[in-house]
């Protein structure tokens, strides 16, 4: 008779469950406090026979056991999941805390893209010194001895070496490749230019350019005007307009101006292009014969185009940039605003 209400206490016990504090409480009434199954069962002790007692008091203890130790497996199981359930409670959408980094100068990163679209198209990259004789940077390059072009751009020479200054443009290093290089030849030269002029807004004795450089059989003005389209499209957006203006270089012929559609306007005319709706961002033109035979290319079976274009210009333009002192004077508040062209 008690074994048989023990037995089904024990297996009460077994299966209770509790996923919460009330539900505890209801398992703590129901099977370990003293009015409790198992409570009863002791107070029941009284009324069995001496000979039994033994027996019985064991079988009740067993239960107690039992139900003691469900007791703390439930109160175990019923905070680890409150535990799990606070740190729920974190608020995903707060702000991240701040990390403070550095980021890449916006000079830098103009370089960068300009390589990365020419670089699609199959251009590689050449580098030549700055420090320049007077041979790759104006005679290979076709400006006659004591020619006026060569007064075109302010040089800084070598006081005891007229034959040594620093490069005026990186038309210098095309002279090198082509020089080093037989066709096809299709090169970008990126690289820091000098030139002996007042520092102002729009001018600098220091800054970069990138030159272009495409010599093959039957390379023609098409190809500078669609490669130089498909530049100022990738660089500046698919609505920009480019324009080509007659110039003079004593290294290309036929030579040309290259003008984007201003960027702030749409070509309507404002400020930053005076009224023109064009800005200027450099130069091209067919490589002059005669600069092909110097650096040992036969003019008769080989053609080719050459760009050049400032990159603080690009930059200047692309990120709306009045000052171009800015770039050199490492201002951490100028700086700071180009953190996320890392
Ligand atoms: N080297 C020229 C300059 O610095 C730019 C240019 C490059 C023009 C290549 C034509 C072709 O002004």
């Amino acid at each position: 008779m008690h074994q048989e209400k023990i037995e089904t206490i024990k297996s009460a016990i077994v299966l209770a469950d509790a996923q919460n504090q009330d539900e505890l409480e209801a398992y703590r009434l129901k099977f370990i406090s003293k009015k409790s199954v198992v409570g009863e069962l002791f107070a029941e002790i009284r009324n069995i026979p001496n000979e039994q007692k033994k027996e019985y008091g064991q079988l009740v203890n067993e239960v107690k056991q039992l139900a003691d130790n469900k007791f703390q497996e439930l109160i175990d199981k019923v905070n680890a999941a409150s535990k799990k359930a606070k740190s729920m409670d974190l608020d995903l959408t707060l702000p991240a805390t701040y990390i403070p980094v550095g980021g890449i100068h916006p000079l830098t990163a103009t370089r960068q893209r300009i390589i990365e679209i020419f670089e699609r198209i199959g251009f590689n990259l050449s580098e030549g010194p700055e420090i320049e004789d007077d041979w790759h940077n104006f005679t290979a390059l076709n400006f006659p001895e004591n020619h006026p072009a060569r007064e075109m751009q302010d040089t800084f020479f070598i006081e005891k070496n007229p034959d040594i200054a620093l490069r005026t443009h990186t038309s210098s290093v095309q002279v090198r490749v082509m020089e080093s290089h037989k066709p096809p030849i299709r090169t970008l030269s990126p690289g820091r230019v000098y030139r002996n002029e007042a520092i102002s807004a729009r001018a600098h004795c220091i800054f970069h350019q990138v030159e272009g450089l495409y010599v093959d059989e039957n390379v023609g003005f098409a190809d500078l005007k669609n490669t130089l389209y498909h530049f100022a499209k990738e660089m500046f957006g698919r609505e920009t307009k480019v324009r080509f203006r007659p110039s003079f270089f004593p290294f290309t012929e036929p030579s040309a101006e290259i003008d984007i559609s201003c960027l702030l306007c749409g070509g309507k005319g404002c400020n930053v292009c005076k009224g023109s709706g064009w800005v200027e961002i450099g130069g091209s033109g067919m490589v002059d014969p005669n600069v092909l035979e110097n650096c040992g290319i036969d003019s008769k079976k080989y053609t080719g185009f050459a760009f050049g274009m400032g990159i603080e210009r690009i930059a200047m333009l692309k990120y709306q940039i009045k000052d171009l002192r800015l770039f050199t004077e490492n201002d951490v508040r100028f700086l700071k605003q180009f953190r996320s062209l890392l």
